[in-house]
C-alpha cells in the first residue's frame, strides 16, 4: 500500500521507533500470513517450548471448534516461568508492583516462578487437580498473578472473578464453574477505602454451595471471619514444609483447558468463555511482541486489571511468554491526587504504557499541569483499549502524554478472541480512532444484514473469517450457545456483536455494540444482567437498563423501572435501588438514575425494546416501530 497517500488526519511512526520494531515492515509480514497461515503460527509457536511437538496447526474438522497444535505437548506456566529460569532471565524482574498507599514489592522470574510452586504444591495438597476449577477474587495484588500460574503450573482451570464484582455476580460465576477451591484476600485497597472482599465472599457462598476450601491472603489487615475449616490463610500455607520451592509441572495437551473467564452477553446469565494452553499462549506472546515490541530491556505497563481478559493476556501470560517487566498498579489513578499514573512512569521508568479511553478521558479532565511536572521521556509506546478511542482524548493522549513521539496501539479485540485482531504496529501511519487493520493472519470483513461485504466508508456488522489459535474454544458447558451466538448468522464467519466501517485505505473504525451489551468505563456488562438485580429487589416488578453517551464513562447506566402493585414510591427508593444493584453486582453496575415508569416499550413477544426506550431518552424518534406491541 502506498502508505504516503493516506487520506484523512495521519500520524506517521518516527524513523527510530521503526528501526527499533520486530515488525518493520507490516506488509510482508501480513503477505507472509496471507499465503501461508499455518507455516506463519507455527514459526512463531516455535519460539516457545513444547514438550511434545504438535502433529497439525490448524484442525478444522470440527469447525467452528476450531484445534491448534494439534498434539502438542506444553504448559503455558512453563513457557511464562521455566523457560526463562534456565537462561540468564532468571534474575530479571518479571513482576514489579506498586500498593495504592505506596508500598513497592517486586518478583524476579527466578522468585516468581518459586512463589507459583510453593503456592501450586499448596493447591496440588488440598486436593486440586487437573481439569478442576478454581475460582480467584481478589484486588491488583501479586498474588492474583501467583495464583494463575499455580493453576496453569497443575492443569487446574482458573476462573478470576473481578474485584469489583460483588455477592451475585461472584455467586453465580462460582455455581457455574463448580469451584471446590476459592482464592480471596481479606479487603482489597480502591481510593484509599478498603473493599470488603472477604465479607462479600461469604456472603456469595452462602449462595454458592460447591466451594471447599477459602485460601485468604493478607492485605489490609482488617478482621474477617475465618469459618473453621473452610478458611485458611494464604501466608500460614505457604510458610508450611509441603510448599516446597519446586513443583512437578502438569504435561498439557495444546487443547487443554487454561482458564474461563466469564463475560456479559447479549442475553441471560454471563457466559463462561474457555481458552487453552497451546493456542492461547502462541497468540498472545505473538501479539504482545510485535504490537508491543516487546525487548527485553523494557518496563511494560498495562493498567486494567488482572480480572479481565485484558490482564489476563497482557498483564500476566503475554508479558511473561515474552520474558518482559510487567508492572501492575494495585489502586486507583487519580489516588491519592491526580499525578499518580505519571509519578510511577518517571519513578519507574516505564517504556510501554496500555490503558483505556476511560481513564485517558478522566485524567484529561485535570488538565495538562499533572503530567506535565513529570519527567515521561521513559515512554516509547502508548495502548488504548476497550472501547472506541474519541480523536481528542487519543490527541491528548498523543500530545501530552507521548510528547508527540509516541505511536499509539489502538486495540480491538474481545473476551472471546483472547488476542489483539484489529491493532496497528509500530511502524504503520495511525489515524486516531482507527485500530488501522487486522493482525497478520487474521481476516475480518464487514458485512450486511444478508452477509455481503459493506462498501467503503459503509456501516456494518463486523466479522472474523479466519480462524486464529487465542480464539475461544466454546462457552464452558455449553456448546450450543457458541454455536448459536458466534458461528449462525453469517455461515463460516466469527460474528463480533459490534458494528464498524472501513475506510478508502482499509482502515477499520470500530463503531460499538450492536446488542444488549454495554460498554461502561471499558467494563463490558450485559443489560440483562443489570434488570435481573434490579429485579431481584422486593419492590421491582420489572426493569430495563440502556446505555447512554457519558463524558468520561463512553457509556452510562439508566434503567427503568416498574414497581410491584401496592408498592408507593418514595424520595429514598431511587437510592435504594441503585446501591441494590452494587450490593449485588458490583459499583461498576449502578445505574446513574432510576425512572419509574407504568409500563415499558414490548415487541408482541414480550420482549423489551431497549432501543426505543435509547432513542426516547436521546430525544429522537425511534426507527422501525413494527414490532412494538402498542
Ligand atoms: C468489546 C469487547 C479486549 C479487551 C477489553 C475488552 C470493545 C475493545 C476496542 C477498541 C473499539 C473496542 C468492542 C468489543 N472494544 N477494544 N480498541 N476500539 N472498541 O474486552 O470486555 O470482551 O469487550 O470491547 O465493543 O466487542 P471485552
Amino acid at each position: 500500500m502506498a502508505e504516503s497517500k493516506l487520506t484523512g488526519d495521519v500520524f506517521y511512526p518516527p524513523e527510530e521507533i521503526i528501526r527499533h520494531a520486530h515488525a518493520r515492515d507490516w506488509g510482508t509480514m501480513a503477505a507472509a500470513a496471507e499465503k501461508d497461515l499455518e507455516g506463519f503460527w507455527a514459526k512463531e509457536a516455535n519460539e516457545l517450548h513444547w514438550f511434545e511437538h504438535w502433529e497439525k496447526v490448524l484442525d478444522e474438522s470440527k469447525k467452528p471448534f476450531y484445534q491448534w497444535f494439534v498434539g502438542g505437548k506444553t504448559n503455558i506456566a512453563y513457557n511464562c516461568l521455566d523457560r526463562h529460569t534456565a537462561t540468564a532471565r532468571r534474575n530479571k524482574l518479571a513482576l514489579m508492583w506498586e500498593g495504592e498507599k505506596g508500598e513497592f514489592r517486586s518478583f524476579s522470574y527466578f522468585a516468581l516462578r518459586r512463589e507459583v510452586c510453593r503456592f501450586a504444591n499448596i493447591l496440588r495438597s488440598l486436593g486440586v487437580q487437573k481439569g478442576d476449577r478454581v475460582t480467584i477474587y481478589m484486588g491488583r495484588i501479586p498474588e492474583l498473578p501467583i495464583a494463575m500460574l499455580a493453576c496453569a503450573r497443575i492443569g487446574a482451570i482458573h476462573s478470576v472473578v473481578y474485584g469489583g464484582f460483588t455477592v451475585e455476580a461472584l455467586a453465580e460465576r462460582i455455581d457455574d464453574s463448580q469451584s471446590k477451591v476459592l482464592i480471596t484476600c481479606d479487603g482489597a485497597y480502591q481510593r484509599g477505602k478498603v473493599v470488603p472482599l472477604k465479607q462479600i465472599a461469604d456472603e456469595a457462598l452462602q449462595r454458592a454451595a460447591t466451594v471447599e476450601s477459602v485460601l485468604v491472603v493478607r492485605r489490609t489487615g482488617e478482621p474477617v471471619n475465618m469459618e473453621q475449616g473452610r478458611d485458611m490463610w494464604y501466608h500460614e500455607l505457604m510458610a508450611l514444609p509441603i510448599a516446597g520451592n519446586s513443583c512437578h509441572i502438569e504435561t498439557m495437551d495444546a487443547e487443554d483447558p487454561l482458564f474461563l473467564l466469564y463475560t456479559s452477553g447479549t442475553t441471560g446469565k454471563p457466559k463462561a468463555i474457555l481458552h487453552t494452553h497451546g493456542g492461547y499462549m502462541v497468540g498472545t506472546y505473538t501479539t504482545l511482541k510485535y504490537v508491543f515490541d516487546i525487548h527485553d530491556a523494557d518496563r511494560y505497563w498495562c493498567a486494567a486489571d488482572p480480572g479481565w481478559i485484558t490482564g489476563h493476556s497482557y498483564i500476566v501470560y503475554g508479558p511473561l511468554l515474552n520474558g518482559a517487566t510487567s508492572f501492575m498498579y494495585e489502586g486507583a489513578p487519580t489516588y491519592p491526587y491526580p499525578n499518580r499514573w505519571w509519578s510511577m512512569i518517571e519513578k519507574y521508568g516505564i517504556n510501554i504504557l496500555y490503558t483505556a479511553p476511560t481513564a485517558i478521558r478522566g485524567l484529561m479532565r485535570f488538565g495538562e499541569a499533572w503530567p506535565n511536572r513529570y519527567d515521561l521521556s521513559s515512554l516509547r509506546l502508548l495502548g488504548s483499549v476497550g472501547e472506541p478511542i474519541n480523536p481528542e482524548a487519543w490527541k491528548w493522549y498523543h500530545r501530552v502524554i507521548g510528547k508527540g513521539k509516541c505511536p499509539i496501539m489502538d486495540t480491538w479485540w474481545q473476551t472471546e478472541t483472547g488476542m489483539f485482531m484489529i491493532t496497528p504496529f509500530p511502524s504503520v501511519p495511525l489515524k486516531p480512532g482507527s485500530g488501522t487493520r487486522p493482525f497478520p493472519g487474521v481476516k475480518m470483513d464487514i458485512y450486511n444484514e444478508e452477509g455481503k461485504p459493506v462498501g467503503i466508508d459503509e456501516e456494518g456488522f463486523l466479522v472474523i473469517t479466519t480462524p486464529w489459535p487465542a480464539m475461544m474454544r466454546t462457552i464452558y458447558k455449553d456448546p450450543e450457545r457458541y454455536v448459536n451466538q458466534y458461528w449462525s448468522k453469517y455461515p463460516g464467519a466469527y460474528l463480533t456483536g459490534d458494528s464498524a466501517k472501513r475506510d478508502v485505505d482499509g482502515y477499520f473504525w470500530v463503531i460499538g455494540r450492536v446488542d444488549d451489551v454495554l460498554k461502561v468505563s471499558g467494563y463490558r456488562l450485559g443489560t440483562a444482567e443489570i434488570e435481573s438485580a434490579l429485579v431481584s429487589h422486593p419492590a421491582v416488578a420489572e426493569a430495563a437498563a440502556i446505555g447512554l453517551p457519558h463524558e468520561v464513562k463512553g457509556n452510562a447506566i439508566h434503567a427503568y423501572v416498574i414497581l410491584k402493585t401496592g408498592i408507593e414510591k418514595h424520595d429514598r427508593l431511587e437510592e435504594e435501588l441503585r446501591n441494590h444493584v452494587a450490593h449485588e453486582m458490583g459499583p461498576i453496575a449502578k445505574p446513574e438514575t432510576i425512572q419509574f415508569v407504568d409500563s415499558l416499550p414490548k415487541t408482541r413477544s414480550g420482549k423489551i425494546m431497549r432501543r426505543v426506550l435509547k432513542a426516547r431518552a436521546l430525544g429522537q424518534e425511534p426507527k422501525d416501530l413494527s414490532t412494538l406491541e402498542e
